[in-house]
């Protein structure tokens, strides 16, 4: 596939099976990841690879969350929280390791970095017929989770992307009028 192609029909699958992305694969992810736009070489990003027992280690953690959101106890919440990773037969965590009050760099670029790392990583899942989906929800946002995954202050979790073997057929995709978005000064 052509690289213009890959850009205009990247697309999310949310239903993901077995097997995994092996290392190679992986390894592909990863260096597309570090060529994200880096303004001043900060580097700030951090990943956290999650797989088999891991995904239970991080269902654990979420459930934690929701323990500690509502120490009363919604048990069928916290059963929900932890099957979540469970979609999936990896996920991977991207972290925005921010280095705070940059003389050059702020906080929104290193975390938009991050952004663009991930994004890299949903373009060379894609790229190789895996099946890639960005995630947050509450969890990435949750002070218990960010302690849990050995997150700074200043860190921020851009997201989870879900990877797998596509498990479904691909959305059609929605076609957009660039017109509607551009203006153009002359
Ligand atoms: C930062 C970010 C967080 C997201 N979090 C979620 C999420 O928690 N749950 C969800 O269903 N989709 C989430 N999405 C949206 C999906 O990843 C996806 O973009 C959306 O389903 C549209 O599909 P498409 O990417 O193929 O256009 C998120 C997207 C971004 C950029």
């Amino acid at each position: 596939m052509d690289a213009l192609t890959l850009l205009h029909e990247r697309n999310s699958m949310g239903k993901l099976m077995a097997p995994a992305p092996d290392a190679e694969q992986m390894e592909a992810l990863y260096q597309a990841a570090l060529r994200a736009p880096d303004h001043a070489e900060l580097t700030p990003w951090r990943f956290i690879e999650f797989t088999g027992a891991g995904l239970e280690r991080l269902g654990e953690l979420f459930a934690k969350a929701e323990r500690t959101k509502s120490p009363a106890g919604d048990e069928a919440a916290q059963a929900s929280a932890a099957k979540k990773p469970l979609r999936a037969p990896m996920v991977v965590a991207v972290i925005a390791k921010v280095t705070p009050e940059h003389p050059k760099v702020p906080r929104v670029e290193q975390v938009v970095s991050a952004g663009c790392a991930a994004h890299a990583m949903l373009y060379a899942a894609q790229a190789q017929g895996l099946g890639g989906m960005w995630r947050t929800g509450g969890y990435a946002f949750d002070a218990t989770v960010h302690a849990g995954l050995g997150m700074e202050e200043h860190d921020e979790l851009v997201g989870f992307l879900y990877l797998g073997t596509p498990g479904g057929r691909l959305k059609p995709l929605a076609s957009r009028v660039s017109a509607d978005f551009v203006e153009r000064w002359q």
